[in-house]
């Protein structure tokens, strides 16, 4: 990894103060570096649903809750978030939200990731959460863990 520059800064959000939190710590780096911010939401469709997700989301009430809910998390974000003078994107992703994250940094050649040591999940406050966990493993890029 030679001269590391952070062109593209990557903040994983699923709606908890943490991610908000995290969101605030990669729009401030992204502002100093004068990096380009993606802020991505993962949801994860109930186990049987693939196929239906897979057609047109539009297609199924499903579909349009799961879009509604990601909706939501992205405009929570940007509300609660100081992004002035920053080129950012908000983005919505299907799948698992580790492996979904992991891609994304890759596909898009991301130059850091930035996500929360917890989320929304409501137990197992004593270790890091799940998304994390997997994303340290697996993360084609540096991340940066908001505690
Ligand atoms: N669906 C998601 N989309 C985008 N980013 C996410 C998503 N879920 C989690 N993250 C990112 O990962 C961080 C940690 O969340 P994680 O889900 O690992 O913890 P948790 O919800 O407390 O535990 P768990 O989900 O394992 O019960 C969040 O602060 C956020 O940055
Ligand atoms: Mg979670």
């Amino acid at each position: 990894m030679e001269s590391w520059k952070a062109k593209l800064i990557i903040v994983g959000v699923d709606g908890s103060d943490a991610s908000v939190d995290a969101a605030s710590v990669a729009a401030s780096l992204a502002r100093s570096a004068g990096a380009r911010l993606h802020i991505v939401t993962v949801v994860k469709p109930p186990e049987g649903w693939w196929g239906i997700i897979e057609s047109p989301p539009t297609a199924s009430a499903l579909g349009n809750a799961l879009e509604e809910a990601q909706r939501k998390v992205l405009d929570l974000t940007t509300s609660r978030v100081d992004l002035d003078g920053i080129e950012y994107e908000t983005v919505e992703e299907i799948g698992d939200p580790g492996r979904a994250l992991a891609g994304y940094c890759e596909q898009h050649e991301a130059d850091l990731l930035v996500i929360g040591r917890h989320g929304a999940g409501l137990f197992d406050r004593l270790t890091i959460g799940s998304v994390t966990h997997r994303l340290l493993h697996d993360a084609p890029c540096p991340v940066m863990v908001v505690p």
